[in-house]
């Protein structure tokens, strides 16, 4: 996108962030939408700060991820206010003044002391919308979070403007330069610290700035869910990798798996092969009007079939879900939005008025109940795991003999897959974000 493109995108972005709020305001009763963008926390009995993460409220507004202090105000027909902290400060860099395309759609102030926030926020808190944290409070202007406004945020920030897709698109590229990464020091022979590090230098990023911890598993740690562990060491045998790792641009997330095995003829890259073409028919699902609980119950059948086909459970597809079985194999939700949080919010509101759409019963890890619309970016995220915990439930139930456990013996030495891309959701055929990057970097 050229800079002209982006200015653009942007002050298209910053329109719907004014129109969304002012209705959000109108359904609250309120007459102005206050917003801090958040404060430092410090661990307890000790003078160390925790990584500073900003108010998701704050960076729907602009592509500022690092200004605690500062403050968006919204009020209905004029150029928003952003109050911008930038403090005397000669121990730590301070932000810089704010630049860039975003800025003239702001009257920007800009302070040297939080506490001087108060004398450029509106005069009377009492009809202020304040989104954010109880510890961004100053004076009267306490977060009260009201949840007509909050609703009504949250189900339309399902919705992304065109500059969200575009921050959202950068952010994939990030991520995939570090896959790539990642992948050639696994087939060196690292160790999962040494691959987060090379995840880490090909993206330029680290755990302050990642959407989330990486998830680096070698071997049988590839069937633990969310393994944040990072051997430091390589195992003596290294059979399969699985990692989940992404990358931020401009407060905007990408969320990414990919499994290998380190023998391309081994069966486990075979069943890997068919959960990543199995994962290319549900990224197809997510077209406007698809009820997202169904690409989720359908992901099941996929991974069903997969567990027929390749002889670990001797049961039909249909069974193994109504069952349960095949939840011990695939025990997640297909996924979620994506945007400003990795699991982005407004996964189950029913309206932008709120309630709640349950996930189906059985499958309690689903985080996005919604039908589709245009715009909507989901990740679609199917998984077969070998887990000691979920594999004994399974020997213990009922169903034990339908499973070829040889088979299951043969197989959980190589942890588990997962292939996760971020899809977006058009009038027309979806687009692969995630698929785009890996095409674009060869
Ligand atoms: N990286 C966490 C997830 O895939 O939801
Ligand atoms: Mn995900
Ligand atoms: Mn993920």
């Amino acid at each position: 996108m050229t800079t002209q493109d982006l200015a653009q995108a942007y002050a298209h972005h910053v329109g719907e962030m004014q129109r969304r709020s002012t209705q959000a305001l109108e359904r609250g009763g309120f007459d102005r939408l206050v917003v801090p963008s958040g404060t430092l926390h410090y661990q307890l009995f000790d003078d160390r700060d925790y990584p500073y993460a900003v108010n998701p409220q704050f960076k729907a507004w602009a592509p500022l991820t690092r200004n605690p202090g500062s403050w968006v105000v919204h009020t209905p027909g004029e150029k928003p206010t952003l109050i911008y902290l930038q403090p005397f400060d000669y121990w730590h860099v301070v932000p810089e003044a704010p630049a860039g395309y975003w800025v003239e759609h702001f009257d920007v102030v800009v302070i040297r002391k939080p506490e001087e926030a108060l004398q450029h926020l509106p005069k009377d808190a009492s009809h202020c919308a304040i989104l954010g944290e109880a510890q961004s409070a100053i004076g009267d202007f306490v977060p009260n979070n009201p949840p007509a406004v909050v609703n009504h945020l949250e189900y339309h920030r399902a919705i992304k403007t065109p500059y969200e897709i575009a921050m959202m698109r950068a952010a994939s590229v990030r991520g995939v330069r570090g896959h790539r990464a990642a992948e050639r020091a696994f087939r060196a022979g690292s160790s999962e610290f040494g691959i987060h590090l090379a995840y880490c230098q090909a993206a330029r990023q680290d755990a302050n700035d990642l959407p989330y911890s990486n998830i680096i598993g070698l071997n049988e740690h590839g069937a633990v869910l969310h393994y944040t562990e990072r051997d430091r060491l390589p195992p003596a045998d290294i059979r399969s990798f699985l990692i989940d790792a992404g990358g931020s641009h401009d407060g905007y997330a990408s969320d990414i798996t990919r499994s290998y095995a380190f023998d391309p003829a081994c069966e486990f890259q075979s069943m890997i092969d068919a959960v990543d073409a199995a994962e290319q028919r549900l990224c197809d699902r997510v077209r406007a009007g698809v009820d997202y609980k169904q690409i989720h119950l359908d992901a099941h059948l996929e991974m069903a079939t997969i567990l027929r086909d390749s002889g670990v459970v001797d049961m039909s597809p249909e069974s193994m879900v109504e069952t349960g079985v095949s939840a011990k194999f695939f025990p997640h939700g297909i996924g979620h939005y994506i945007g400003l949080q990795v699991h982005d919010v407004g996964g189950f509101l029913a309206s932008d008025e709120g309630g709640r759409i349950d996930p189906p019963d059985g499958h309690p890890f689903l985080r996005l109940t919604r039908v589709l619309e245009p715009g909507a970016v989901v990740t679609i995220e199917p998984g077969i795991y070998f887990a000691d915990l979920l594999l004994q439930e399974l020997r213990d139930g009922e169903h034990a003999a339908a499973v070829d456990w040889d088979k299951v013996d043969t197989l959980r030495p190589y942890g588990g897959i997962r292939i996760e891309d971020d899809v977006v959701c058009t009038d027309g055929d979806p687009i692969n974000l995630t698929r785009e990057a890996f095409a674009a970097l060869g």
